[in-house]
């Protein structure tokens, strides 16, 4: 058989190459009885959902109804909770009917909307590196794909200014996001005001991917909603899976313009039927009761990162600090590229030899060649026991 051209060139994406790599290396240690798996490379946590939420979803599984499709009628409570909560937590008061959508997670969202703005052969633009969703939906939509590169001297941030006319006139559709994955930085309110200023401008659509909204360890986290114009053009995801560690649920969900959601629910409308009833009273009670949550776990997060920094410096490798939860974002050391390694071979040496599994930064696009991004998603003492196979490997190679 043969694969549409599209699929060929989407290519097999970073999670899914790591996941063979950790495959083979947990297949092979367990025949050597070598050291386990330590997997720090999906921002996939093991920090588990609020009780009250586990507590919603098990009675809402329980409750007639939760197993029946749920049509975009059906979803109206979650849409109202989701408003109700944006009003709290940004003071933008929107409209439950016209701009709430429940998605099954905002990576479902950001690979949709491509379908739904842009004809094939116009043109989207992502920043570079960026999250794979961002890309892919743009390959899936037959998109012509605009880069704007990040550069760790301009601290990770894109350089809007640099877009001449003639490329703003090309585009139709931006996918970015801050706080940033994978680079961990929190950015600032002045670059989502600026790209909503100058996207108005030039009447592109701007998709603002916010799964991390709540989770900057350093300052604030900038937010779509507050920008001026968001209502014409703009779109924000936001997601369960972080703040309040629910990934394996899939739930998100957009607030945006009017005529931009109405176009990504007719996409949505042939693909699913939105998630189970008893998913959403989940979400209901994440956003109603249990919206401190995220602050609980930054504290969590935060000293996860400080101790692995701390060891990680202590052993000479230099890094921007990380100013958002989830993430280290780590330069590939001068003693490997003196080797001649590539970010993939380092993490494929450093998997295959002590059963650490980190993402090689090429993953996220050719601006995360040379980086490697490590995942604080296991507990303190897992970190430390990583770090202390990470430390004799390094001595070995350096
Ligand atoms: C920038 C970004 N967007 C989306 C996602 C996926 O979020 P969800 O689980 O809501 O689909 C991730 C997950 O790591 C992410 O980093």
């Amino acid at each position: 058989m043969k694969n549409s051209r599209r699929l060929d060139r989407l290519g097999r994406g970073i999670f899914a190459r790591n996941d063979l790599r950790k495959e083979t290396y947990r297949c092979l240690s367990l025949r050597n009885s070598s050291a386990s798996l330590l997997d720090l490379s999906l921002g996939s946590t093991d920090l588990l959902p609020p009780p009250l939420v586990i507590e919603a979803i098990t009675n809402g599984f329980l409750s007639s109804g939760s197993s029946a499709y749920c049509l975009q009628a059906g979803t109206r409570p979650f849409r109202e909770a989701a408003s109700a909560w944006v009003q709290r937590r940004f003071g933008v008061n929107v409209d439950p009917d016209q701009e709430v959508l429940l998605l099954v997670g905002s990576q479902e969202g950001t690979a949709h909307l491509p379908l739904a703005i842009l004809n094939s052969g116009e043109t989207g633009l992502i920043l570079d590196p960026s999250y794979p969703s961002h890309r892919g939906g743009l390959v899936l939509a037959d998109a012509r794909i605009e880069k704007l590169m990040l550069r760790p001297e301009k601290n990770w941030e894109p350089d809007i200014k640099s877009l001449s006319k003639s490329k703003w006139d090309q585009l139709r559709l931006i996918i970015f996001g801050y706080p940033h994955n994978p680079t961990a930085q929190v950015g600032g309110q002045n670059l989502l005001d600026e790209m909503m200023q100058c996207a108005l401008k030039h009447q592109v659509v701007v998709a603002h991917d916010n799964p991390y909204v709540d989770l900057a360890l350093e300052g604030e986290a900038p937010c779509l909603l507050k920008c001026k114009g968001w209502r014409e053009l703009g779109i924000e995801f936001f997601s369960f899976s972080k703040a309040w560690s629910m990934g394996g649920f899939r739930m998100g969900f957009a607030i945006g313009a009017a005529p931009v959601l109405e176009a990504l629910r007719g996409v949505k409308s042939v693909v699913d039927f939105n998630q189970s009833l008893a998913l959403q009273a989940g979400g209901i009670a994440a956003l109603e009761k249990a919206s401190d949550w995220p602050l609980t776990i930054l504290e969590i997060y935060r000293e996860r990162r400080d101790r692995v920094v701390e060891s990680l410096i202590n052993l000479g490798w230099r890094m921007p600090t990380p100013s958002m939860a989830m993430y280290i974002w780590l330069p590939l050391p001068t003693w490997a590229k003196v080797k001649g390694w590539t970010d993939e071979d380092f993490a494929a040496a450093l998997l295959n030899q002590t059963g650490v599994a980190l993402t090689p930064g090429s993953g996220f696009g050719r601006g995360g060649k040379n980086w490697l991004r490590l995942a604080l998603v296991r507990p303190v003492d897992d970190l430390e026991a990583a770090v202390a196979r990470i430390v004799p490997w390094w001595h070995e190679h350096s």
